[in-house]
């Protein structure tokens, strides 16, 4: 008999992933049929033609075919040979091996040399993770978590759904809490309150909160003050913290700056509050996603704790070797003086300063339509705008349109989740500028004439 659908658990069959729902399906499908799509419901930088950091695909390749260190012509630069040598000296085995499950012990101590220097606090290699993508740590915190159905976990509305599909996928309880749009999607404390005064009522054991920040969708940048009041929160209230940092390179607004978890709880001095902090190769700068590399960090784990989270990786053996490489490039750039140094610095600035001009020319554009309004992209790689639109018309059913007459893929907002009452919808600011162009110009005469039909 082969299996069934109605065979199949509550939890699986109850999993969204809007960001590859049904309006991505319709519009591979137009493609199909010959209908020119802009793709902008995914942060998948290189699909929009970004390209790789010459660093990191040196490292690669250098790590993955050494004989390329032996040609006679000098095609690598010295550093970079020197610098994938030492990573197959420090892997032992070659990139065809698995390595220990927590990921090869010299890239973690490269990684916690770069928390060391990005944050001025002390790390530990033995507290870090190496990971297939930021999404496999933060599913296997979750795992951590979730100890019974009664357990919840805080998640920012919107959120970005890798969080509720998870929750969902475990059979925990979703605890949302609201992102103040009124006020660049900030956190406040009140509605951090009213979250979870919400959810003990209803008999919820709430374990943890999670933060994105820079945040997805929402654009925004939390100052060190909104940080601690989290913290501050979480220690009062017997939480564990899940801090989702993978957007920290991506800051766009003068005077913004990134600041980590670890860095205010280390300032603050908490040692009762259990941190969880993440980072990836799939944004930022990088944008490698097809890599698959990332890892997390924890601070005040206890030892048993920190031996059950190694036991839940080591199930999958271990993180591919290649995200584990460039992990190592990510936190270990040529230094000044090195032969790749500026280039590497010439294309991370072309690439940064790309982002950030599409971000500023979305917003505008967007605020120029009647019934669209859009905060500021503070960071990140997406805008989050909200749409008026008439009584009983759904942003699915708007996205749908939009995706059927303009060929513009963006998600709707109730992916993402938001406010009772409004509508949204998320997309990237990552098409070429001369395609943001376009979009925003598709876009606005869409909505004039979709809004002035269903009224
Ligand atoms: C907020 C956030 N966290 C985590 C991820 C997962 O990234 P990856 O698993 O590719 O590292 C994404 C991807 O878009 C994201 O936006």
């Amino acid at each position: 008999m082969t299996i069934q659908k109605k065979d199949l658990g509550a939890a699986v069959l109850a999993t969204e992933y809007a960001v590859r729902g049904p309006i991505v399906a319709r519009a591979q499908e137009l493609e199909k049929q010959g209908k020119e799509i802009i793709y902008c419901n995914i942060g998948n930088p290189q699909s929009f033609g970004q390209r790789p950091l010459t660093w990191l695909r040196q490292l690669l390749a250098l790590c993955e075919y050494p004989a390329l260190m032996d040609l006679p012509l000098a095609v690598f630069p010295a550093d970079a040979v020197e610098t994938a040598r030492a990573i197959l000296e420090g892997s032992r085995h070659g990139m065809g091996a698995y390595s220990e499950s927590e990921g090869l012990r010299f890239i973690r101590e490269a990684v916690a040399e770069f928390i060391r220097e990005r944050d001025g606090i002390g790390a530990d290699p033995e507290a870090i993770f190496l990971t297939d993508g930021a999404s496999k740590g933060v599913q296997t915190i979750l795992k951590l978590l979730l100890a019974s159905p009664t357990d919840g976990i805080m998640i920012p509305i919107p959120q970005y759904p890798l969080y509720s599909a998870t929750i969902t996928l475990y059979e925990g309880r979703i605890v949302p809490y609201y992102l103040d749009e009124a006020d660049h999607w900030k956190l406040n404390r009140s509605m951090l309150d009213d979250s979870l005064r919400a959810a003990r009522a209803q008999g919820t054991r709430v374990r943890a909160i999670c933060i994105i920040n820079p945040g997805n969708p929402t654009g925004s940048v939390l100052d060190e003050k909104n940080i601690a009041m989290v913290l501050d929160f979480a220690r009062e209230h017997g939480l564990a913290v899940l801090a989702d940092e993978v957007y920290q390179e991506n800051i766009y607004l003068p005077g913004d700056r990134f600041v980590s978890f670890a860095h205010v709880l280390e300032a603050m001095g908490i040692s009762d509050v259990s941190l969880f902090s993440f980072n990836s190769c799939s944004k930022g700068f990088l944008g490698e996603c097809g890599v698959r590399g990332g890892y997390f960090e924890y601070r005040n784990v206890p030892p048993d704790v920190a031996a059950q989270i190694l036991k839940l990786l080591s199930v999958c053996l271990c993180s591919n070797l290649a995200g584990q490489v460039a992990t190592y490039a990510m936190v270990h750039p040529p230094r000044s003086g090195d032969p790749s140094y500026e280039l590497y610095n010439r294309e991370k600035k072309a690439i940064l300063e790309e982002l950030k001009l599409r971000a500023a020319l979305l917003v505008e554009g967007l605020n120029k339509i009647d019934g669209v309004s859009c905060n500021a992209i503070a960071g990140a790689m997406y805008a989050f705008p909200r749409i008026m639109l008439p009584v009983g018309v759904s942003d699915e059913e708007y996205c749908m349109a939009l995706l059927e007459e303009t060929g513009i893929c963006v998600v709707p907002g109730s992916g993402f989740g938001q406010a009772e009452g409004t509508a949204h919808f998320r997309t990237t600011i990552l098409p070429p500028t001369e395609k943001i162009r376009q979009v925003v110009e598709k876009l606005s005469a869409f909505h004039e004439s979709y809004v002035l039909v269903k009224y």
